[in-house]
């Protein structure tokens, strides 16, 4: 069953290809023209307008395998990074669209197809969730969906779970296209318990954990002069859909985690080699460490190649706080020299055949890291200095009073990481 991320990409496009959709090249991370998104962050983004009806192509089926960062806004993984097995800032989504074609039918058999015939998950480590309903809004239960899935996989009504508006309705931002969705869940582990369903994974990674999900576009929120949301339904039903590509090849490589697949284990090894220090894939501090340096360093290649730089404004700072997150977390791991830039030239050697633009900007993604994190070690080391004058001063209390605790964050952008 092992599969190279590569494979698994090629399968799922070649897949929708096959049955007539178009594919199409991962939207840049920046959406151009969209001043209600900081970062692309779902591989509906660039097709929004198609929902909506305000652009039309020659397709109406595409499918794509779009880079994503969800560190803003709406969809915000950070804190979980490195200490889940499963969330990132930077990932890839695989994805399918009909743009007023194929409804809830099509995308649910297509979808169980590939995933069970193609890339052969086994059917009883598998469970579904539909969308139960929600009165304040005056939406209903999706009994089509379930029906459909009842069809489509024989399972008895327990591994069919109704699911409310916060985990099975899905908008990309306050605005815009959305819809009730279905999701596709894998158990990970020993034996299958459909009653622990609603626990979450371990930290390792074991249980349950949502591999796909199916949106069936049919409304838009907008918000209006009074500042109240409205939803409206769109012109023709749609379908987007989303599955992590490092979730995907977790999986279908045999692990419970992502940091283990073929995307991310080479990063976590060259951050072990740089600290010195060995990887015990634990919940240990120095492995959630390694994690982050790993998860961090793509979405630092990727902005930079991008052209976004680490500065003081709106997309600029976010990268900034992530690389100096980087920066913390491998000075933490004593890590005495600057390493940041070592670890984006892996993440070109890893990702350039698929994204040549990390190949055309390999020097300037190394130097600005580089750059950022010389001028950030210095900060880092005058602002620890003050730091531990200011416990001298603290004591015995321990407290920091408020000029001194204020002297440290400003200049030192300790509070920026
Ligand atoms: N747009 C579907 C998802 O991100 O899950």
């Amino acid at each position: 069953m092992t599969q190279s991320s590569s494979q698994v990409r090629r399968t799922f496009l070649e897949f929708f290809r096959s049955r007539g959709h178009e594919v199409i090249a991962s939207a840049p991370l920046v959406p151009p023209n969209d001043p209600t998104l900081m970062f692309t962050n779902a591989g509906m983004v660039q097709f929004k307008d198609l929902f909506t009806g305000k652009e039309h192509r020659p397709y109406r089926r595409a499918t794509s395998s779009q880079k994503c960062i969800r560190i803003s806004g709406k969809h915000n993984d950070l804190e979980n990074v490195g200490v889940t097995a499963r969330h990132h800032t930077f990932f890839e989504m695989l994805g399918n669209f009909s743009f007023g074609d194929y409804f809830k039918e099509e995308a649910i058999v297509s979808a169980w197809e590939l995933l069970t015939k193609v890339y052969g998950l086994p059917e009883d480590r598998l469970v579904v969730t539909v969308f139960g309903g929600d009165n304040s809004q005056g939406l209903a239960p999706d009994m089509e969906a379930r029906a459909l899935w009842k069809r489509v996989t024989q399972f008895p009504d327990e591994r069919i779970i109704d699911m409310g508006m916060k985990d099975n309705f899905w908008q990309m931002g306050d605005t815009g296209p959305c819809g009730p969705c279905t999701e596709i869940h894998f158990f990970n582990g020993g034996d299958v318990d459909v009653s622990k369903f609603h626990d979450e994974p371990t930290s390792d990674g074991l249980g349950w954990t949502e591999l796909w999900n199916l949106v069936f576009m049919q409304f838009e929120r907008s918000q209006g002069a009074d500042g109240a949301y409205k939803l409206e339904p769109l012109p023709k039903p749609c379908v987007d859909t989303g599955a992590g590509l490092e979730r995907v090849s977790s999986v279908l490589q045999g692990k419970t985690s992502n940091y283990e697949t073929d995307l991310l284990r080479a990063l976590v090894d060259l951050a072990s080699r740089l600290s010195g220090k060995p990887y015990t894939a634990s919940q240990a501090d120095d492995d959630v460490s390694m994690r982050v340096l790993a998860d961090h360093a793509r979405t630092t290649a990727f902005l930079i190649a991008e052209g976004v730089f680490p500065e003081k404004s709106a997309r600029e700072y976010v990268l900034r706080r992530v690389m100096r997150r980087a920066i913390r977390h491998g000075h933490r791991l004593g890590i005495k020299k600057p390493f940041l830039h070592e670890l984006t030239l892996q993440v070109v050697a890893l990702m350039g055949d698929e994204y040549p633009e990390l190949v055309q900007r390999k020097e300037l993604i190394a130097t600005v890291a580089e750059q950022e994190e010389v001028r950030f070690r210095e900060t880092l080391d005058r602002g620890l200095k003050m730091l531990d004058e200011a416990m001298v001063l603290a004591k015995p209390t321990g407290i920091i009073e408020g000029e001194a605790a204020f002297k440290l964050t400003t200049p030192t952008g300790f509070h920026s990481i």
